[in-house]
């Protein structure tokens, strides 16, 4: 059955968690941007066109591009000051890179202190021109993080209003619980993909379902290695796909982010590509859901056997 996307897409919303935030239901990452080479006029373009569809909310780190695409995405934000409160803007930090953006950096490292939290912060918002970030995530659990010092960090961006929600990002179970404890955390970012199954069995997705926490999943298309990678068993993960798109009259991707987003910790994809077609083609995947034999095949088809 041939496919065609339907021309009244509209991405639907979700909050991440009772106290969390609402976000689209995927979310545009913003990793790649340095390679798209869109001027400032057609990143507005990109970002307005984002919007229509109903993806608002764009996910950044301090350290993408290094250390550039926070402020590629401001500079479309400072020609069109009206899309900043049309969208949630979400950052990261704790890792510092060897960058010529920060030649005080002698080796790559985590840094999850109190100082490096704030400053980080204040940059993010200094880049991407705005009072407020809707979600700061810790980038990667950090072995010298000290969990009361990140609440305590955490708890006064929020008093001055600089950050309205917090989270976490590459987290196991245990050090996603031990800071949610001590302050309420609205997600943990992922890997995740028929390509990288880890979280469906290290209880990381089993522990965010009792808590009621969306994870967002990062590389939902395994960085596009899902339509050209050479991993074991993906020719067959391929075809299988394909076979289910194609009985669907779905795109292959949408038919990837169906399956991803039918887990029960309804986890929310951020896509990584500059091609509004290719964001549409996530949108249509809220639309629809697989049967659990087809769900169940690809899972079959990702891990090369059955289920016992
Ligand atoms: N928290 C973390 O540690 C972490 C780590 C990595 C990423 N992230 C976030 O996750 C976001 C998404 O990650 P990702 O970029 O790896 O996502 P992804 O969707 O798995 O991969 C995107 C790549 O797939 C390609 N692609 C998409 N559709 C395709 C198609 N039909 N055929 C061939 N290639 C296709 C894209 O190319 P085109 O551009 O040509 O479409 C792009 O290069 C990032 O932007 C970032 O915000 C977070």
């Amino acid at each position: 059955m041939p496919h065609t996307l339907p021309t009244d897409l509209t991405c639907p919303r979700i909050t991440t968690c009772a106290h969390g935030p609402g976000l689209s239901r995927i979310v545009a990452g913003m990793w790649r941007m340095t390679e798209w080479g869109m001027s400032v006029e057609q990143r507005v373009d990109f970002i307005e066109n984002c919007i229509a569809l109903g993806v608002t909310s764009f996910d950044h780190a301090d350290i993408y591009g290094g250390y550039g695409v926070e402020s590629l995405f401001g500079d479309a934000l400072r020609l069109q000051p009206s899309m900043r409160d049309r969208i949630e803007l979400i950052s990261k930090c704790g890792i510092k890179l060897v960058s010529p953006q920060r030649p005080q950096h002698t080796i790559q490292h985590y840094d999850t202190s109190a100082a490096h939290i704030t400053a980080s912060v204040d940059e993010s918002l200094r880049q991407l021109g705005t009072d407020r970030l809707d979600l700061l995530l810790i980038h990667r659990p950090d072995p010298l993080m000290d969990f009361d010092e990140v609440a305590h960090t955490f708890l006064g961006l929020r008093q001055a209003g600089k950050v309205l929600h917090f989270g976490v990002s590459n987290f196991s179970r245990h050090q996603f619980e031990s800071l949610d404890k001590r302050i309420k955390l609205a997600t943990n970012q992922v890997e995740f993909s028929p390509l990288h199954t880890a979280p469906m069995f290290d209880e990381t997705f089993d522990g965010l379902q009792d808590l009621g926490v969306a994870p967002m999943i990062w590389s939902p298309l395994a960085g596009g290695r899902l339509f050209n990678g050479g991993e074991e068993h993906a020719d067959n993960l391929r075809l299988v796909i394909k076979g289910i798109a194609d009985d669907m009259g779905q795109p292959f991707a949408s038919v990837v982010f169906a399956w991803i987003m039918q887990l029960p910790s309804q986890p929310v994809p951020l896509t990584g590509t500059g091609r509004i077609e290719a964001i549409k083609v996530a949108v249509a995947g809220t639309r629809f859901t697989l049967s659990r034999p087809d769900w169940f095949s690809i899972l079959r088809a990702a891990r090369g056997h059955e289920v016992a």
